[in-house]
């Protein structure tokens, strides 16, 4: 054999050496396949590359310069192959997933499918790989706790009411009893707007105007926002949410109204809790009270929850309802308290703070 064949029979060879070498190593799809064809190609002993190389060093000097640059070209191509088939599986290994699936990725790095399809291999996708995450928001507290007040009162027979933030004095004041002079109008404890319009102070309003455009029984709740100029503090805030109930009816009593609350405090709370009325004034409703609520009695320790009493007459006159037929419940509640007491936040501030660290765990 003259020296030019063998080193065209020794280049030959290298290409058909790194072409099988490289199929089996992107191939491998477990550690011990891939072992199996380290020992094959690369084995120190009797691998197939020692063989090359015995042949290679055999060479006279002027075949070594021709095949020299080849031969560490393959060399490193095929190391890196193997390097990166272990990488993958232990990848795959340590996503738990199936290597399997992923044994038939090309060689190139980013090469994009060509490589591997003239090759005639599948098209390399791994579906053992994690997907991106879409990240969602989460709705704020408060939407929740409202959501779950109006199921509860859904519950309880309660419809939902919906009234304007903008109220004039007639539903904010007048209809609901509360004269001219009457401290709760005074201008520097109220947000108007002009002489005779203001953010509502209160939820009362929605009762007005559910009671003119409807006849009783009246079943409602209303919920949002009410406006105070409060100073801002750990349970004070210039805007918070309530929680109005009104129910009108022939017999209505003081009875079905605790009991309402109570259901409702036990189903938005838990079973253990236990509400109280304290006396107390509004000018819309007679007898009025104070609602408190607990669930451990014995450690007394109590919690305003808002206000509530029988609707007052002058309300029924108000609105064209006549107070020997008809007698009704209504009361006021602070949404805020309740998810509060609910979740353990003590702070009010939280809720309008906007704090992304505050607002996901919800
Ligand atoms: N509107 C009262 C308040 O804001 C609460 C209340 C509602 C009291 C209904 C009695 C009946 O304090």
């Amino acid at each position: 054999m003259s020296e030019g064949d063998a080193v065209d029979k020794l280049l030959a060879e290298l290409s058909e050496f790194e072409r099988a070498a490289l199929e089996a190593f992107e191939r491998a799809s477990d550690a011990a396949t891939l072992e199996a064809a380290r020992v094959r190609f690369l084995g120190q002993r009797r691998g197939w590359f020692k063989q090359l190389e015995q042949r290679f060093r055999a060479l006279p000097r002027e075949g070594k310069r021709t095949c020299g640059p080849r031969f560490n070209e393959v060399r490193s191509r095929v190391r890196e192959a193997f390097s990166k088939a272990q990488a993958r599986l232990e990848q795959g290994a340590a996503q738990g997933g199936q290597p399997e699936a992923a044994a038939v990725q090309p060689t190139g790095g980013l090469r994009f499918g060509g490589a591997a399809v003239t090759a005639g291999r599948a098209e390399a996708f791994d579906f053992t790989v994690p997907g991106k995450r879409v990240r969602r928001g989460t709705l704020h507290p408060l939407t929740h706790t409202i959501e779950e007040l109006i199921r509860i009162f859904g519950r309880l027979g309660f419809e939902l009411a919906d009234g304007p933030e903008v109220e004039d004095e007639w539903h904010n004041f007048e209809a609901l009893n509360i004269p001219p002079e009457h401290p709760a109008r005074d201008p520097n404890d109220n947000f108007y707007l002009d002489p005779r319009r203001l953010l509502r102070s209160q939820t009362s309003t929605v009762q007005i105007r559910v009671m003119e455009r409807q006849r009783p029984p009246v079943r409602i709740i209303a919920i949002g926002r009410v406006y105070r100029p409060d100073v801002h503090d750990a349970t004070h805030f210039s805007m918070f949410h309530q929680i109005e109930g009104l129910y009108v009816d022939r017999h209505v009593t003081l009875a079905h109204l605790k009991t309402v609350l109570r259901q409702f405090a036990q189903a938005y709370l838990g079973p253990d809790v236990q509400i109280r009325f304290r006396p107390s004034f509004f000018p819309f409703t007679e007898p009025s009270v104070e609602v408190d609520m607990s669930w451990d009695v014995r450690g007394g320790q109590w919690v305003e929850l808002g206000g509530a009493g029988m609707v007052d007459p002058n309300v029924f006159r108000a609105v064209g309802y006549d107070p020997e037929e008809y007698t009704g419940f209504a009361f006021g509640l602070g949404v805020e308290r309740l998810c509060m007491r609910r979740h353990g936040i003590h702070d009010i501030r939280l809720f309008y703070e906007n704090d992304v660290r505050f607002l996901k765990q919800f």
